[in-house]
């Protein structure tokens, strides 16, 4: 995999920050890009990249510094959950900042990057959603009532499979990826998988993109999850 350049966001810590450890540690080469410093306990050769993807100057700023730079692998992870969850405790502009992190971000970053992608190896961007926004598994056996979080999941879904389409022509793959319960900051002390595992089983389900697939929603062990 020499050779190969990969760009994590939020790498700061969390699933983010494995997912840039393991590749590093796999002969990548890492873009990890957080809000704030570079991730600690990162290898020293991982590139560090500010990068807010809630604000559109950031990504755009990000997009210039890149410029004319090869991606093979883009990993859309940065993600939130609402301060607050459930209907009662709503708020308007929370709701929509959890969108703009957890949706907009992803669109308006893979556009930027598109034509870093062109210049890769059998693209692939990653986005990493959830199950929580399955309409058709996301309640089966999770009572989180985060509104905020599952349309904005439901909604990458959706942004998923438009992108694939139209960077079909690019011969880029876009994947949502749902990680597992992980146990991270946001995953919490009961989460059930290992950081560690969900990062390794991610990045296989990643080097196994096929163009054909490009679209689909696949769990960190491969299976197809329902929309
Ligand atoms: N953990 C789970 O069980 C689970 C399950 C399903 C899906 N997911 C998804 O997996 C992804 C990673 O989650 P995690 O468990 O690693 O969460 P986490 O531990 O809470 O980490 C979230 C990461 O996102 C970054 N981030 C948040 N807002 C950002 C922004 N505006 N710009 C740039 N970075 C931002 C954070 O950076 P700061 O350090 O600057 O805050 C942090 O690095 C998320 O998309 C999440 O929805 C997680």
């Amino acid at each position: 995999m020499a050779g190969r350049t990969v760009l994590v966001t939020g790498a700061g810590r969390g699933l983010g920050r494995e997912l840039a450890r393991q590749y590093a540690a796999s002969g990548w080469q890492v873009i990890a890009c957080s809000r704030n410093l570079p991730a600690s306990g990162l290898k020293s050769a991982v590139e560090f990249q500010p990068l807010d993807v809630a604000d559109p100057a950031s990504i755009s700023g990000l997009a210039a510094r890149l410029a004319g730079r090869p991606l093979d692998v883009l990993v859309n992870n940065a993600g939130v959950r609402s301060p607050v969850p459930g209907l009662d405790p709503l708020r308007p502009d929370e709701f929509l900042e959890v969108l703009r992190i957890n949706t907009l971000g992803p669109v308006l970053l893979t556009r930027a990057l598109r034509a870093n992608l062109r210049l890769g190896g059998d693209p692939v961007v990653a986005n990493i959603g959830s199950r929580a926004g399955s309409m058709t598994e996301g309640l089966l056996d999770d009572d989180d009532d985060d509104y905020a979080y599952r349309c904005s999941k439901a909604a990458l879904n959706m942004a998923t499979v438009q992108l694939a389409r139209d960077l079909q022509p690019d011969g880029i793959t876009v994947l949502s990826l749902h990680p597992g319960w992980v146990k991270t900051d946001m995953g919490g002390a009961n989460a059930v998988l290992p950081v560690e595992e969900s990062a390794k089983a991610l990045r296989m389900v990643i080097a196994a993109a096929k163009s054909e697939c490009s679209g689909a929603f696949l769990a960190f062990d491969g299976r197809q999850v329902g929309w």
